[in-house]
């Protein structure tokens, strides 16, 4: 066995679509909504797991740039569900070092949701056991486009030349900036594609698709996608005899 095949891949950074709220209700004729209060139930006791698992990083996709096209009563009662979390939440975040991150077109959001983000950023700033990003009104292309952005206002004020732009420079442009990337990505419901999610980010990233409605996925769930991660060999594009290499493993567990 070479000294590879012993080495479990390290989990830093977990990424969840959060996916078939709206097709778990229906199957129990109940309105959207219902899914969606499930949802965030499914995604307290998911920090919790996580939390068990020492996993340090958890982004999960809220609510896309997309979503804001959902019939308005929807939208609002996301929102209102968003806001309900973050009170709910906020003693044990801060009890448990959690903190609270968010990634997206903040612009977009209402200002009493705005102001209920800020102040769970800011309250849970220095929680260092686990960081929680929520990705809202949130889509990988918007990301990339207003990195874009941030660079070409950087090259028009002279600060650096379009030739002096490297992947460093760009993803210090994200939203994410940060963050590691993430090692796996789950996505419930069945679905097989990750719809405009952390485009850059997720390279390479391990997947998991799992034939579970949000709602219903939980720690057990969660614990086999964690064993299908460890059966993983992760190469980075690399040879499976390179990565047997000492600083290969270290830079893979960094
Ligand atoms: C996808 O299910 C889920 C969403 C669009 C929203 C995800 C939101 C939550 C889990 C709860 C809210 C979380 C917070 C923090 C407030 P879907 O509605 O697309 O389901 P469908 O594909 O079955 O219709």
């Amino acid at each position: 066995m070479t000294k590879f095949e012993n080495q479990l891949p390290v989990l830093h950074h977990l990424a969840i679509i959060m996916d078939g709220n709206g097709r778990w209700a229906k199957e129990r004729g109940l309105p959207r909504v219902a899914g969606h209060q499930q949802g965030v139930k499914t995604l307290v006791e998911t920090v919790e797991e996580c939390l068990e698992q020492r996993i340090g990083f958890l982004t999960v996709f809220a609510f896309s740039s997309e979503n804001w096209g959902r019939p308005q009563p929807e939208v609002e009662t996301l929102m209102g569900l968003l806001v309900e979390f973050l009170a709910a939440q906020r003693t044990k975040m801060l009890e448990r070092g959690i903190r609270l991150k968010v990634i997206g077109d903040l612009e977009r959001l209402s200002a009493q949701v705005k102001q209920s983000l800020q102040q769970a950023i800011r309250e849970t700033d220095a929680g260092d056991t686990l960081t929680l990003t929520l990705a809202l009104s949130y889509g990988g292309r918007d990301e990339i486009v207003r990195a874009a952005r941030r660079i070409a206002c950087r090259v028009t004020a002279g600060e650096i030349t379009a030739a002096e732009i490297n992947a460093s420079d760009f993803e210090k442009s994200l939203d994410t900036y940060g963050l590691p990337d993430p090692d796996l990505l789950i996505r419930t419901s069945g679905e097989l594609r990750i719809s405009n999610f952390l485009l850059w980010q997720l390279a390479y990233a391990e997947l998991y698709f799992v034939d579970v409605y949000w709602p219903d996925f939980g720690p057990i769930e969660l614990r086999a996608a964690l064993e299908s991660y460890r059966q993983r060999r992760r190469r980075f594009g690399l040879t499976a005899e390179q990565m047997t290499q000492e600083d290969v493993l270290s830079n893979n567990a960094s």
